[in-house]
């Protein structure tokens, strides 16, 4: 009764070990198992160099006698790299990646199952799986593939604006991969407020950005243009130090900012017209009473002169009209004085029309002259620009011409050594089959000798059998001729017997004989 409690004790224990041994379970097998571990964040390559996507067992172990795959779950095939039985089988693997995927066969025994890829292209980009099937461990590594050849970006001016006396430039920078971003910086190193920035995508699969700035005089001038990419660091910027005339043209004069020779024009018409009229209206107030009050400060000399002229004309009326004729002359001269210093001024103001007028003329050749440079400069850069693609493009034929002529020569080592191993294949069967054939020729003589040897031993036989025989043939006669005795014994002793009756019968009957 005892052992029973134990029991139910050891019960007890065991269910609460189950309880928790389902919690711990878990836990050992995933601190047992080895597990195949990856990168975290994307690797990045970059276009035309190498590069390792790592990958590893942990607690290493040695996986060089197990199967490895390395595949691209989006390809058909989606082999990039297979290894099985110690050896790499090329036939399966996509063709894209023939000769230019390895491991580092030496580090397989640490279970290290890190992929080497070679000449890395824009499409390798994505998503590759390292797995291995015994097992059935997995890592995932995302290839991010960054152009190599990216370029300074080139800056042109692209208009004034004559509005704010700013200068519009331009930036642009082609050969980009993963898109990149644009700033505008200034001499001092802040962000400027750009226009959108656009994007283009080249048959390539390259990016090429482009943006335009506003630059104000009140901006340093030493305006940089940058472009970079955040997740591979590469950034490529072009500095600008724009002359400060470039923000004259338009004057930088506020009060002259917005006179056209047309509104300078109308400003002096104006003004004389306005001359004009105020001199009439003082005419036509000397004629009439004076009916204002005093008051009007700004004509409160005006109005005492015409005071004067009124009481002169009520009481002086019948006096003299020669002194009003002179006074009438005197106002005359009076106006015609600063008709004159009016038109003096309107002269003035021409000839400095004239001259603003000259300057705008200078100053615009000078700035279509800039532009023309600038066009120019453009073109060459353009050109310059259109024999590099150029370049690029014969360079990137090129490769693709040499790696096309590569994977040809791989394929034609792939013939050749299947073709190589077929015969071999053969020969091995051929060797095999007349080993067999003598293996089978020899199975016949043995067994040809041992019936031969069974035979002979059967005549042996044969002959002891007829020998024996032969022996009791020869001892049959003694019989015989035992039997003979013994026959002639009886003959003798039928003879006898004959004899004995003869003589018997002889003496029985003489009388026959007699006859
Ligand atoms: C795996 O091997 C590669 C190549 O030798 C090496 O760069 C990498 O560091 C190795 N990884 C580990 C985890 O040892
Ligand atoms: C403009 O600024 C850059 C740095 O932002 C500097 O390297 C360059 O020398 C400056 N150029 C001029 C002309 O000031
Ligand atoms: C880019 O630079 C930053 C800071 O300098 C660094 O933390 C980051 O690891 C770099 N990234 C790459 C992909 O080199």
């Amino acid at each position: 009764m005892q052992e029973s409690c134990i029991n139910h004790q050891m019960a007890g224990f065991s269910l609460y070990c189950l309880r928790n041994c389902f919690l711990v379970f878990p836990l050992l097998v995933h601190f047992c198992q080895s597990r195949l571990i990856g990168p975290t964040q994307p690797i990045i390559a970059t276009a035309g160099k190498d590069i390792t996507l790592p990958c590893h067992l942990v607690p290493g172990e040695n996986v060089a006698a197990m199967t490895l795959e390395w595949t691209r779950p989006e390809l058909d095939p989606r082999f990039v790299f297979l290894w099985r039985a110690g050896q790499d089988l090329i036939n399966m693997k996509n063709p894209s990646y023939i000769g230019r995927s390895s491991l580092f066969t030496d580090e397989l025994k640490h279970g290290n199952t890190s992929l080497k890829l070679c000449k890395v292209k824009p499409a390798d980009e994505g998503r590759y799986r390292c797995y291995i099937p015994d097992k059935d461990e997995e890592a995932f590594i995302h290839l991010v593939v960054a152009s190599g050849a990216v370029s300074s970006p080139v800056i042109s001016l692209a208009n004034l604006d004559k509005a704010i006396s700013g200068v519009v430039l331009q930036c642009e920078s082609p050969g980009w991969y993963p898109e990149p971003e644009l700033l505008w910086l200034d001499g001092e190193g802040n962000l400027l407020s750009a226009g959108p920035t656009e994007t283009l995508r080249g048959p390539d699969d390259l990016y090429t950005v482009s943006s335009r700035v506003t630059v104000e005089k009140r901006h340093s001038n030493n305006i940089t243009c940058r472009v970079q990419q955040r997740n591979t660091n590469q950034s490529r910027e072009t500095h600008i130090h724009v002359p400060e005339d470039f923000f004259d043209i338009p004057s930088s004069s506020p009060s002259v900012t917005d006179t056209s020779p047309v509104s300078l024009a109308l400003c002096i018409l104006l003004l004389i017209l306005s001359v004009v009229f105020l001199v009439r209206r003082k005419r036509k107030n000397v004629m009439k009473t004076n009916r204002r009050p005093k008051d009007q400060t700004e004509d409160v000399r005006v109005s005492t002169e015409e005071d004067r002229e009124r009481e002169q004309l009520n009481m002086k009326l019948p006096i003299t009209s020669r002194q009003q004729l002179q006074e009438e002359q005197q106002r005359r001269e009076d106006a015609e004085n600063t008709l004159g210093d009016l038109q003096n001024d309107k002269e003035k103001l021409e000839n400095e029309l004239q001259d603003e007028k000259k300057r705008n003329e200078d100053q615009e050749a000078k700035l279509k002259e800039l532009e023309k440079k600038n066009t120019e400069i453009i073109n060459q850069l353009q050109q310059e620009k259109e024999t590099l693609e150029e370049l690029k493009k014969q360079l990137e034929s090129k490769n693709q011409e040499l790696s096309d002529s590569i994977s040809e020569l791989n394929r034609e080592k792939m013939i050749r050594e299947s073709e190589i191993n077929t015969m071999k294949n053969q020969l091995e069967s051929n060797k095999q089959e007349m080993m067999k054939s003598e293996r089978e020729k020899d199975e016949i003589i043995t067994k040809l000798r041992q019936t031969i040897l069974a035979l002979e031993s059967k005549l042996q036989e044969e002959k002891q059998r007829r020998e024996k025989a032969e022996k009791q043939v020869q001892m049959l006669p003694t019989e015989t001729e035992e039997e003979k005795q013994n026959k002639e014994e009886t003959e003798k002793k039928v003879q006898t017997l004959q004899i004995k009756t003869e003589k018997i019968s002889q003496i029985n009957s003489p009388s026959k004989q007699k006859k």
